[in-house]
């Protein structure tokens, strides 16, 4: 089982770089968007697109891959300290961001508010995800 763990590990860590790619680059994109002229801002506007459907690609990716690695390796989660939990809690926290991103009705949520928790939520998953499986 270790080969089937070792490509869902491949898969979630592959999923993460595409995440952190949006993370830093659509707050980039969307900087840009204020004093670009109608043609830029279609052009922009596709990226930004992109980007969106990238990460929630990428976070689906994340989700499915994880489960899938505990269920293989760990064979459920009582073994775990609690820097998983923070780690599923920060999770809970971006799935709840991405939601709101595409439900809320347009200019009802500041997207500036979303991006960091979002940015913020990548950055702490990271840092809980080293201290909780190492
Ligand atoms: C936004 C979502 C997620 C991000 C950014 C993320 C990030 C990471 C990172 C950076 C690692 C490598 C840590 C290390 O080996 O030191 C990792 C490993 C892992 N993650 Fe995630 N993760 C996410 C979601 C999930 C979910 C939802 C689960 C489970 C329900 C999960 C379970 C695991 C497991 C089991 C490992 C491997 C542990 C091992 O090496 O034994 N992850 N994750």
């Amino acid at each position: 089982m270790d080969i089937v763990f070792d490509i869902l590990l491949i898969l979630h860590l592959v999923a993460l770089g595409v995440g952190a790619t949006t993370a830093i680059g659509m707050p980039i994109v969307m900087a840009r968007m204020g004093g670009a002229t109608p043609e830029g801002k279609q052009i922009l506007g596709g990226i930004a697109r992109r980007f969106g459907i990238n990460s929630r690609i990428a976070v689906a990716v994340l989700v499915v891959t994880g489960v899938l690695m505990v269920a293989v390796r760990y064979g459920g989660v009582e073994a775990f300290n609690s820097w998983f939990w923070v780690k599923m809690a920060l999770v809970a926290l971006i799935v709840i961001a991405m939601v709101i991103s595409v439900v809320a009705p347009r200019g009802s949520v500041n997207p500036a508010i979303l991006s960091w928790v979002t940015r913020l939520s990548l950055l702490g998953i990271v840092i809980a995800a080293v201290f909780a499986f190492n």
